[in-house]
């Protein structure tokens, strides 16, 4: 067995590559100044002694949303100590798998209590929604001045959005209340209710996907900090002026193109150049090379697959299959319904429950969601609405060779090894 400690290492820091923010935030997004100068002018009104804008800030998943958000109110923050007269207050909660406004709301009146009693509080148990509320609005005008509520991921809301309907409206003696909500999920984003839109989206603002030159720069960055002998050239801190003894010239590239070509995902850029450092020390090797990065690609694929189908019920594992022939036939991106009669004819062929469309298309929209599919939404013609279209975004054989595990499915992998 091999002891800890022993390794000579690549890493400075090893911390900075790690792609949850709790573990290291950057201090600087030079890719997102539009979208940063968005949200300042909306809270801008704070400085001048108005009231702040609600705000809406949607994109796709690892485009710096959270941590864009968090930079701005904490610079908002900043300058509010600074000044003697103004008191402000940043409330933050995310709705990740919170189902419905009542758990948001009780993580709000937890966060509130404690910001106006300065100590740990437990999160409130038994009150309905609506009590919850009043309770929530008694500690806000308690606090009092400029507050700020975060609602990250509200997508995790799901169908019951009270808190997004009131929150947003609140009005409250002597408070000034600005929400911004944050989601990456277009379906939930597209069926926001009207007025919660209205209000709460006063000023929308969208981060699109990164494309692979800007993923270079914010490796660039990420790998300055965390790699040993890794440093930028006169100080310019993009991928172009990168020095580094540890990186062969083509790993930052290849990192990118790859995460590019995905879904322009910063987190899973960050994720494979990680991946990909950390075989380098597994192996021993002072240099991390595009044979690192390709191989902690496919890691990294099988872990998602074997995730995404590990237990998983048959019927999402059949869906994934319909996608599988679609692409090794050449067909893909297909539609629901042109999956769907595949879909038909496997579990004929197996004798499994033949499910409604509908509810085939949440199995495929399950599978885009965990990156396995990508679902690319696209106009059907005019006038006759959006449908989404599917193709596969992991290896083929990867998928064979899991769901082929699966003894009830491999009659029909075998057909295509
Ligand atoms: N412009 C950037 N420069 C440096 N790092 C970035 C940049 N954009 C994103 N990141 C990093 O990528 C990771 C994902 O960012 P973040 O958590 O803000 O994504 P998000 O848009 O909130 O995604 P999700 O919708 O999944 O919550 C984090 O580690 C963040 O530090
Ligand atoms: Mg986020």
């Amino acid at each position: 067995m091999e002891p800890f400690g022993a390794e000579q290492g690549i890493y400075k820091d090893v911390d900075v590559l790690d792609p949850e923010p709790d573990t290291y935030k950057p201090t600087e997004l030079p890719e997102r100044e539009d979208e940063l100068s968005r949200i300042h002018s909306a809270l801008r009104p704070i400085t001048l002694g108005g009231s702040p804008r609600n705000i809406l800030v949607y994109g796709p998943t690892g485009q710096g949303k959270t941590v864009g958000v968090d930079l701005k109110t904490e610079q908002l923050q900043q300058w509010a100590d600074s000044e003697s007269d103004v008191s402000l207050t940043v409330l933050r909660v995310s709705c990740k798998g919170a189902g419905k406004s009542w758990n948001v709301l009780a993580a709000l009146v937890k966060q509130a209590r404690e910001a106006r009693y300065g100590k740990t509080v437990e999160k409130p148990r038994g009150p309905t929604k609506v009590e919850l509320f009043e309770m929530l609005s008694d500690d806000l005008q308690a606090i009092g001045g400029m507050i700020i509520i975060v609602l990250d991921e509200i997508d995790g809301i799901q169908e019951d959005d009270y808190v997004l309907y009131e929150l947003p409206r609140a009005s409250i003696d002597s408070v000034s209340i600005g929400v911004i909500g944050i989601t990456n999920d277009y379906q939930f984003h597209e069926n926001l209710d009207a007025d919660i839109r209205s209000s709460l989206g006063s000023r929308e603002v969208v981060f699109s996907p990164y494309d692979a030159d800007q993923l270079r720069d914010i490796l660039a960055r990420r790998a300055a900090r965390a790699l040993r002998d890794t440093y930028f050239e006169d100080e310019i801190k993009d991928s172009e002026h990168l020095q580094s003894d540890v990186l062969s010239g083509d790993v930052i590239p290849l990192c990118a193109a790859l995460a590019g070509q995905d879904t322009g995902d910063a987190r899973q850029a960050i994720h494979l150049l990680s991946t990909a450092c950390d075989l380098a020390l597994d192996d021993g090797s002072d240099i991390v090379t595009e044979s690192h990065v390709r191989k902690a690609r496919e890691e990294i694929q099988e872990e998602t697959i074997g995730k995404g189908i590990r237990g998983e019920t048959i019927q999402r594992k059949i869906a994934l299959l319909t996608a599988l022939e679609s692409e090794l036939s050449g067909d893909a991106p297909e539609g629901t319904t042109q999956l769907y009669r595949r879909y038909k004819r496997f579990t004929k062929q197996i004798g499994a429950d033949t499910y409604q469309q509908g509810t085939f298309r949440e199995k495929l929209n399950d599978l885009a969601h965990g990156n396995i599919l990508e679902g690319d939404r696209r106009g059907r013609g005019r006038g006759r609405g959006m449908t989404n279209m599917y193709s596969l975004s992991v290896d083929p054989d990867l998928v064979i060779d899991k769901v082929g595990d699966d003894n009830r499915l491999s009659q029909i992998t075998e057909r295509f090894e």
